[in-house]
């Protein structure tokens, strides 16, 4: 949506079942724990109604509309700025898989645009009765413009018809505002022989905008917000990183290409933390981190965001191990809530490099205010409400006179 003015990021570390929350805006019943919630795949006679409806961000001012239909169905979408006069229309393509004796639905991708900024579209399937109309509501709406995901996600675990269960569950979310995940360990889901390519699922459903000129895999990618003031690299954690990696030299690329003047902000998304000081997945994303860490550092990103790790902890501005005033802040935002609960035991003394730590599930806000400053805070949830536990001010590093090289 050619976001051509600064809003809000949102940060779920883990969105599932327990304790998962949003914006006070959007109102959230907190649904039950994932191994009670099994949603079938069809709820309608038809099996042509859309299910599991997600849209996520393709370049500057289009978006892409993901569902799920039960039987063969058109990829096509209407929309418009109206829900009763949906003047343009896109079509797209279907596929589906399977997986061991699991066979997906069709599984739809239809991109539309271009849009206008700042503009509530509609959107509808052609055709069907049960899925009326969405609002893509964005720049200039309350709450988010961007929600922001470094895995995991189902928690499928091979068990696919919890893919499913997870597309009901964020459907009311993640179809009106664009979702941009990066992929968890729990998301391998690799079976071999039978099922020797990992990411199977995760692939086929969360089609995220990759630019296939310059990478031949949906497990990394970038893309702009904010017209462009905001670059964010998703970068994954279980395909290669090594410096002869695919992942690696795309990398290279990707940030060569990003010119500062315009793009005053620079976030990198990633999986295991590469900074942690919490005792579970200790030294987890050690490898990743000494292949990529210097590529980050001297293009000046300015935050890092992981998570796997079921707590809250955010380090100051680090760089090899020690405090850098030109390095990245690294947050871990493991804590969106999953079965496994909260990894409670931090390592003593706390680091000097940790400003702070919580083991509480909540999410994350990343508003960028202007060209130099943002504002990152922290939302704990306590019995359901969402409690600001930790903010910070945080100034490009291009703004930095220090820094500049
Ligand atoms: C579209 O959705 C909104 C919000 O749920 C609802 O109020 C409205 O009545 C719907 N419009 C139609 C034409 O179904
Ligand atoms: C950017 O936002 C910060 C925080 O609100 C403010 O102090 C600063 O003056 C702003 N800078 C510009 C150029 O508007
Ligand atoms: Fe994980």
């Amino acid at each position: 949506m050619a976001f051509n003015f600064y809003g809000p990021l949102l940060l779920l570390g883990l969105l599932l079942s327990c304790t998962a929350t949003l914006p006070v805006s959007v109102s959230y019943q907190r649904p039950p724990p994932r191994d009670t919630l099994t949603i079938p795949l069809s709820q309608n006679s038809d099996g042509l109604t859309p299910q599991q409806v997600h849209v996520s961000l393709v370049g500057e001012n289009k978006m892409r509309i993901t569902w799920i239909t039960e039987n063969e169905a058109p990829s096509r979408v209407d929309y418009g700025t109206s829900s009763r006069k949906y003047t343009s229309s896109s079509t797209g393509s279907a596929s589906s898989y399977s997986f061991m004796l699991y066979t997906s639905g069709h599984i739809h991708d239809v991109t539309i645009g271009p849009l206008n900024p700042s503009t509530v579209y509609y959107y509808r399937d052609l055709g069907q009765t049960g899925w009326t109309n969405s609002t893509l509501q964005h720049l200039g709406a309350s709450g988010y413009d961007v929600l922001l995901l470094p895995g995991d996600l189902s928690y499928a675990d091979l068990d696919q018809p919890l893919w499913d269960s997870y597309g009901m569950l964020v459907e009311p979310f993640a179809s009106s505002r664009p979702w941009m995940v990066t992929q968890g360990n729990h998301e391998i889901e690799q079976l071999p022989p039978m099922e020797p390519n990992p990411f199977k699922s995760y692939n086929a459903r969360w089609r995220m905008p990759y630019d296939v000129s310059a990478s031949d895999s949906n497990l990394f990618y970038s893309f702009d917000v904010a017209g462009g003031a905001v670059h964010v690299l998703m970068l994954g954690s279980y395909t290669d990183y090594d410096s002869s990696s695919a992942q690696f030299k795309w990398l290279m690329a990707d940030l060569a290409k990003v010119d500062r003047k315009k793009t005053p902000w620079l976030l990198a998304l990633i999986h295991a933390p590469w900074y942690n000081s919490n005792k579970a997945h200790q030294g987890e994303g050690e490898d990743m981190r000494k292949s990529m860490e210097s590529l980050l550092y001297d293009h000046m990103v300015d935050v890092v965001f992981a998570g796997h790790v079921h707590a809250y902890e955010r380090f100051t501005r680090v760089y090899d191990n020690s405090g850098d005033g030109c390095a990245p802040v690294h947050i871990t935002i493991g804590d969106g809530g999953n079965r496994e609960g909260l990894a409670k035991k931090f390592l003593d003394p706390q680091p000097v490099i940790s400003v702070f730590r919580e083991a509480s599930f909540g999410h994350g806000e990343f508003l960028v205010v202007n060209d130099t400053h943002a504002h990152w805070s922290w939302h704990r949830n306590d019995d359901d409400e969402q409690v600001l536990a930790d903010q910070v001010w945080l100034t490009s590093l291009v703004s930095e006179t220090t820094c500049k090289n």
